[in-house]
């Protein structure tokens, strides 16, 4: 029964039980199947293949826009909760594709630790070394997974090596793999001492494992075969003795992370990897505010703020969801709670566990919780949610945006466009100038190029709306302050620099060059020229 008062210890204790993580990595080193094998793993979901099958008819549970489907890549965050072994834990699925890195950057905010997927062919990509550089920044505790060891991959030592010398932090091994591709015979557990062995099954249908005792196990041999079994114990003699321990502090201050081997098409090495996740990844941590002090998640009184925004997520209803994580005290369905930014009192009427595109109401939720708050009103990426004790969390930091494009409708339905890009901009995926003369229709700026596209593809889609983007030769936006508004009075402008107004009527200046925008300052003394709104 859920009551309106709750003591500290008996919050500390859910809390405790709480996982709340992001699995990042570079397109297909196999975060989307390693997702859905967690999911099958834990009974959340039922059919493989159902949800996900080949790339061409790719259905995952958790990519869900149209867009999605169709090129079978992620380019939204999703949450997606389950409970595992008496633990209810938060997997925060990622865009893998780079031009979706905002969007990426909230979800690891919003998480506790993070997964990251490693192609044991391929080591340490592009992409994943950026998205390590944001978990960095927030000290996001790690475990490595090496993936596709079913497929001949790189020596493991090597990979060791890299994830020390290319991301800068300590690689301490779980397990330790016993050969890769056709030779792949399990893995060593470091510390239980244990072998799983891998028994090949076609597309994973069939999880057999055997465990057995000791490197030195003759059973070993008889799996793995002579070769194998030699290379594997030379291998695991020079990392326990060269390589670094796994040491708890040190993992969870970010300064370690701790590698686990598997595939995850095979479901092998899943098992370990959750143990991993309950035991070692942290519970919800305190979280900063931003005047330098923490909120602790215990604390009685619910504070939380919303990492995401993204609406039509269920078409039969057309709404809008704010996923809040809650970051200490409890958010109870009906609650009344302050938006800290615009000191406006709301009721959480429609509070949502979210499963991808489903969604279960939740009367409860505790500090780690990931909560989808349907139509809230006015609410906006980074907002600070409090009840009863004021509480501002640090501000969420947008991305600049580095490609604009004249968004034309090309066909009359006003209405239905002007809410759509609103809605768009709403969820982060946009920045919107109004251009100061000359025409109506909207410049867009984004991160990603391919996020053009998804302007178009859902612009069609939810709000049955005809547009295209033009390219507009513009390199980063800047606003204006310290003169009267008058676009006449500035100098050192040429036809080249638009100027616009953002979408609370503050001047903007899209510049063609980092040189225009030098000579403009140049120009215009007195005048600043900023990266980002005044607060
Ligand atoms: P992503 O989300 O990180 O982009 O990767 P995704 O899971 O889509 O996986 C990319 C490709 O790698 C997929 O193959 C997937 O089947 C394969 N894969 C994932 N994990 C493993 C593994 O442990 N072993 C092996 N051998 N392959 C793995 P695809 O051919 O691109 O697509 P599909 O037709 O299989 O869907």
């Amino acid at each position: 029964m859920i009551t309106d008062s709750i003591t500290r210890r008996d919050l500390a204790v859910q809390v405790s039980k709480r996982r709340t993580f992001a699995i990042i990595s570079h397109p297909d080193a196999g975060k989307s199947t390693l997702t859905e094998k967690i999911l099958l793993y834990a009974g959340a979901i039922e059919l493989a293949g159902a949800v996900r099958g080949s790339k061409s008819q790719r259905h995952v549970v958790s990519d869900w826009m149209e867009m999605e489907r169709q090129r079978g890549i992620s380019l939204t965050s999703t949450a997606l909760e389950f409970d595992l072994n008496g633990f209810r834990i938060s997997l925060l699925d990622t865009p893998g594709h780079q031009d979706f890195s905002e969007d990426t950057y909230r979800a690891l905010v919003a998480a506790d630790s993070v997964v990251m997927v490693i192609d044991a062919a391929k080591g340490i990509e592009a992409q994943t070394r950026k998205l390590y550089e944001v978990c960095r920044r927030h000290r996001l505790p790690i475990l490595t997974f090496v993936n596709k060891l079913d497929q001949p991959g790189r020596d493991p030592l090597e990979l060791m090596d890299e994830i020390e010398t290319t991301l800068g932090i300590a690689a301490a091994p779980l397990n330790w793999p016993m050969g890769t591709g056709p030779d792949f015979g399990g893995v060593f557990d470091i510390e239980a001492q244990t072998v799983r062995m891998y028994e090949r099954a076609y597309k994973g249908e069939r999880r057999a494992l055997v465990e057995v005792a000791g490197v030195e196990d003759p059973q070993i041999e008889e799996f793995a075969g002579e070769r194998v079994t030699r290379e594997f114990r030379e291998s695991i003699g020079i990392i326990q003795s060269a390589g670094h321990t796994f040491d708890h502090a040190e993992y969870l201050a970010g300064r370690q992370t701790g590698v686990l081997f598997g595939s995850a098409l095979s479901n092998f090495g899943l098992e370990p990897l959750l143990d991993a996740l309950t035991s070692l990844a942290p519970s919800p941590r305190p979280r900063p505010t931003a005047d330098g002090g923490l909120v602790e998640p215990e604390a009685t009184t619910f504070s939380g703020f919303v990492f995401k925004i993204q609406a039509n997520m269920d078409r039969r209803h057309r709404d809008r969801v704010a996923f809040v994580r809650v970051c200490s005290g409890r958010l109870l369905k009906d609650m009344v709670m302050t938006n800290a930014r615009l000191g406006q009192e709301i009721r959480a009427t429609r509070t949502y566990r979210m499963f991808g595109r489903d969604r279960v109401t939740s009367p409860e939720a505790v500090a780690g919780d990931i909560v989808g708050l349907v139509n809230p009103g006015r609410l906006g990426i980074g907002d600070t949610l409090w009840a009863d004790q004021p509480v501002q969390f640090a501000a969420m930091p947008r991305f600049p945006p580095e490609h604009f494009g004249r968004l034309r409708l090309t066909d009359s339905r006003h209405k239905q466009f002007d809410d759509g890009v609103l809605q768009l901009e709403e969820e982060g995926l946009i920045q919107v100038f109004f251009p100061a003369r000359g025409g109506r229709d909207p410049i867009v700026g984004v991160v990603g190029v391919l996020q053009f596209d998804v302007i178009a593809s859902r612009l069609k889609s939810e709000y049955n709306v005809s547009a295209r983007v033009e390219p507009v030769n513009a390199h980063a936006v800047v606003w204006v302050s310290g003169h009267t508004g008058d676009p006449d009075q500035l100098k050192g402008l040429d036809y080249t620099c638009l100027q616009a107004l953002d979408r609370d009527g503050r001047p903007v200046i899209l510049f063609p060059s980092a040189w225009a925008r030098q000579y403009a300052q140049k120009e215009n003394p007195g005048v600043t020229l900023a990266d980002e709104p005044r607060a």
